[in-house]
């Protein structure tokens, strides 16, 4: 068993690295039972560096088991992000069932003598469940085209080409790529979109089929994570396009940009390969490139969202990617104990393991509504609604600790246009350093780090809204703390 420290803002239930620096989720693969989480990790610093690929397996995208670093720089350069697929019919000769991971390499050597090729696509192989691997003996398999930003491989087996397949970003776009055999890719085409203002540099692109709604309808999603301050509040952020895909180019009718998320720490988020049932699972890195690198704590950096289940639905003529929390989160959440709850539930009461908790209600509103967590300290993160207006907003201005970064403090009050509605339902998780919101089922989800000096453990919202199905659950401390 692995002992983590019980430092302040270490989650209970959210996958962090036990040291050091950690950014996006790589190489999401299911197989034989067990959940792959690879990710962008720097294990001599609790800032970026070097990157490695470090690793982790669950049964249940809930408990995880560390695992030794998978893949380390190279003479070709850092490993950054990409993808890893279970290679079923040996079309690449490394072996029944290897695992191959597809990753891009970022030459720091080119970079410093200002070159702008420096990136490129290797690939790498494990007989062994991911503990051990191989890098490619004549790497890079895709080269660079002369672009600087030339990144971030999603490799997924397309059942309707049979083939495998990329998406790739290159600065402003996405590639697509095909293979017969993970070594050997021919480029397909190019998906743009046209942004005005043009946004951040594409990063960590996804692509994948879906079912809408319950109809026979399938439509494709293409997911794109972009740096700067791209996002609608602040910072780096991920959206999605959801359109047609022939096996070869990608197109959509979509006019304005769809975000995943609308709070400012879920980005570069993927989907599992392999998954049974084509369910579609999500994770993301819990930050922002704006301030992740100073976020305040202390041995390690950095935590990964809860595990999502997406799903499309389609309304007003538009389809909607929905986040919903996945089944298996039930497994980790009891009753609180009896008596430790004080107050008036649900409107006012406190609870010390508010921030531990797992609540939801469904509410409905006659003018407004305000959520609000806080502790004694009168630090407080606020979740306000206005009916004439239909904007939602979360509030984390006072949450606690904010002046360690000028963009955190920047991007403290988020929106969400959910439009005019007499009701809304809330699901909503409380770790020791997070806020993530689900409303509607997913429709809108809205994740927050926040770093309170001591934790919430007072809860109000206001009495003339008339709340129902309120239920308030611990969540367990899954680490072995
Ligand atoms: C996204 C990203 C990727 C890159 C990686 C480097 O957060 O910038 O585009 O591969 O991080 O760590």
């Amino acid at each position: 068993a692995t002992s983590y420290t019980l430092e302040q803002y270490r989650p209970r239930f959210h996958f962090t690295p036990k040291a050091h620096w950690m950014n996006d989720p790589n190489g999401l693969v299911y197989s034989h039972g067990t959940y792959h989480l690879f990710y962008q990790y720097y294990p001599d610093s609790t800032v970026w560096g070097p990157m490695h690929w470090g690793h982790a397996v669950s049964k249940d995208m809930l408990h995880w088991k560390p695992r030794p670093i998978a893949l380390k720089p190279d003479s070709l350069g850092y490993i950054f992000s990409g993808s890893a697929v279970i290679d079923k019919q040996n079309t690449s000769g490394f072996g029944a069932n290897a695992m191959i991971a597809i990753f891009t390499y970022h030459d720091p050597v080119k970079e410093k003598q200002g070159a702008i090729d420096t990136q490129t696509q290797g690939i790498a192989y494990s007989l062994d469940k991911g503990e051990t691997w191989t890098k490619y003996k004549h790497n890079p398999v895709i080269k660079n085209p002369g672009i600087t930003d030339f990144r971030d491989p999603k490799v997924f087996w397309n059942d309707e080409t049979n083939s495998w397949q990329m998406a790739l970003v290159a600065k402003d776009h996405v590639e697509f790529y095909e293979s017969a055999n993970l070594k050997d890719w021919k480029k397909l085409s190019d998906f743009r979109f046209p942004d005005d203002p043009p946004l951040g540099v594409w990063e960590c692109p996804d692509l994948f089929k879906m079912r809408v709604g319950d109809t026979d309808e399938e439509k494709w999603v293409l997911i794109v994570s972009h740096g700067g301050n791209s996002a609608p509040n602040g910072g780096s952020g991920t959206r999605y396009f959801v359109g047609d895909y022939n096996g070869k180019t990608f197109t959509t009718d979509q006019k304005q940009s769809q975000w995943i998320d609308y709070g400012t720490d879920n980005y570069a988020g993927v989907t599992y390969n392999n998954v049974p049932n084509n369910e579609r699972l999500f994770i993301g890195w819990m930050s922002n490139w704006e301030y992740a690198q100073t976020t305040p704590t202390t041995t390690w950096r950095s935590a990964m969202t809860l595990p999502r289940s997406l799903s499309l639905i389609k309304s007003n003529n538009r389809y909607i990617l929905k986040s919903q929390l996945l089944d298996t989160f039930k497994s980790i959440i009891k009753p609180v104990e009896e008596g430790s709850i004080s107050g008036h539930l649900p409107y006012d009461f406190t609870y010390e393991k508010l921030q531990e908790s797992f609540i939801s209600f469904h509410a409905e509103i006659k003018d407004s509504l305000q959520i609000q967590f806080s502790n004694s300290k009168g630090e407080h993160y606020t979740i306000s609604y206005h009916k004439d207006s239909g904007v939602l907003s979360a509030d984390r201005s006072q949450s606690g600790l904010v002046d360690f970064n000028p963009n955190y403090k920047n991007f403290s009050f988020q929106t969400i246009p959910v439009g005019v509605r007499d009701s809304l339902s809330f699901k909503i998780v409380l770790d020791a350093s997070s806020i993530e919101l689900f409303i509607n089922d997913g429709v809108y989800a809205l994740t927050n780090q926040i770093f309170p000096t001591e934790p919430y453990t007072a809860f109000q919202i206001n009495s003339d809204v008339t709340i129902s199905n309120f239920e308030i659950k611990q969540v367990e401390n899954v680490f072995d703390l």
